[in-house]
């Protein structure tokens, strides 16, 4: 079975040589595997958490998705979306908020920080404190649970998140999943390997440590610019240097095959000057990135492309997430109201005003495709099995439209329920 692997990414910044080496470039790769089925989305609603001026978040929107699919991100092969336009989000998060411990929120490490922090300072523990700040978790918990994630691909800052989304997941599978796993239990992906660039002081590359390497902003002389002031030692041209001390070495290894590598070892040892060194990384770097820059250019020029490519994957997204939401919905209890009681003494059964039996389409947690068959009064007779299709189920469906009951006789396993055959061949003859 597929494994569905899904990412968000806060927008409140630009993306820098740091965040395409750690996270864009290995999660396109990762999405491209046959067998995953990706999702990102621009966490926007986490960004109005940490951010208050709406001209960064705009822009910060714009810049993170044009990076990615100009990075080569396929909206076609993965579900690329904004959290903020999938109205199911925001619903998904308070149903989820009303069975999530305000303790274990508590416990969350940036919760903690901020009041540990004022503690410290002689405030009041929750002073600048937020709602938003304090539920953070249960956001993020919707989004992963929303599309069944089984992985999560993270930061280690991020694993107890995933961890809190496994408590409520099950928290809600066990009120009300009448011994159904509704929510898949999602696991964190550390790549222990996943490379963490340096910037330009050798501490990891970071806004918040100033030491930034843009991606794309400034071209390839911005590109160059930053890396001259990538702080080396001072050894002269002519002078063997220690590649193993050189984070310029580290920079130039995240883009290089094994035998460019090598020659540059080699060659700093040989005397290579560090004005040459740097302009070599700046080349390979511009070799890679340089046609990325191209499409870049062109996607921020037309920001309304960039829309509509964000506006087709909430559509593709919300063909998932609506059914599912629906679902969740009458496993807590907000269902449609439907006569329920049994028929008066001498009422005719068949004039009940409630309308046809149904057929019903979905999709279960574990990735399969079922149908069932409902009474107009809300009784099940029909209970498919998992196909690995919709299509197959869809199939079925027809069939049995067609066929009526006759077709059940040429099904792979019953379609089992306990009810009578005539209850069955009679709502089949209805919708005939
Ligand atoms: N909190 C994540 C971060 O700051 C971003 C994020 C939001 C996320 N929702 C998510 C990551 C769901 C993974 C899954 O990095």
């Amino acid at each position: 079975m597929t494994q569905r692997v899904l990412t968000g990414i806060t927008t409140t910044g630009t993306p820098h040589l740091g965040n395409y080496v750690g996270a864009i470039r290995p999660s396109i790769a990762a999405s491209r595997e046959p067998g995953a089925e990706s999702f990102f989305f621009m966490a926007d609603y986490h960004a109005l958490i940490k951010c208050d001026e709406p001209e960064r978040i705009e822009r910060s929107r714009l810049e993170i998705a044009a990076s990615w699919l100009a990075a080569g991100l396929d909206p076609g092969r993965v579900t690329f979306y904004r959290q903020s336009d999938l109205p199911e989000i925001p619903e998904l998060t308070w149903l989820l908020t009303c069975v999530t411990a305000k303790g274990l929120m508590n416990r969350a490490h940036a919760y903690k920080a901020a009041t540990d922090a004022n503690v410290t300072a002689g405030n009041d523990p929750d002073a600048g404190v937020t709602m938003g700040l304090f539920s953070y978790p249960v956001l993020m918990a919707a989004d992963i649970l929303m599309f069944n994630a089984h992985r999560v691909p993270v930061g280690r800052d991020q694993v107890q998140h995933i961890e809190m989304a496994r408590d409520i997941a099950q928290r809600f599978n066990h009120l009300f999943g009448q011994g159904r796993e509704l929510f898949v239990l999602p696991e964190a992906d550390i790549d222990e390997q996943m490379a963490t660039l340096p910037g330009l002081d050798g501490r990891k590359m970071s806004k918040s440590y100033d030491n930034t390497i843009p991606l794309f902003e400034g071209g390839a002389r911005g590109l160059r610019e930053a890396l001259a002031k990538v702080v080396t030692d001072s050894r002269l041209p002519g002078e063997p240097k220690d590649a193993d001390q050189s984070h310029l070495v580290t920079i130039y290894e995240a883009f290089a095959d094994a035998a460019e590598r090598a020659a540059f070892r080699r060659d700093l040892q040989g005397g290579l000057g560090w004005g040459d060194a740097k302009q070599r990384v700046a080349q390979l770097i511009e070799h890679e990135i340089g046609p990325m820059r191209e499409r870049y250019a062109e996607l921020m020029a037309h920001p309304e492309r960039v829309e509509q490519i964000l506006l087709d994957g909430a559509a593709k997204a919300r063909r998932l997430a609506t059914p599912f939401l629906a679902e969740l919905r009458q496993a807590a209890g907000l269902r449609p109201m439907v006569a329920r009681t049994a028929p008066a003494a001498g009422e005719p059964q068949g004039q009940r005003a409630l309308g046809k039996p149904v057929f019903k389409q979905y999709r279960e947690a574990d990735g399969r495709f079922y149908f069932k068959l409902v009474a107009a009064d809300g009784r099940l007779l029909l209970q498919s099995h998992g196909f690995e299709a919709g299509r197959e189920a869809g199939r079925w469906v027809a069939r049995l439209k067609h066929e009526g009951a006759a077709a059940l006789d040429a099904a792979p396993v019953e379609f089992g329920v306990d009810v009578a055959a005539g209850d069955i061949a009679a709502a089949l003859a209805e919708l005939a």
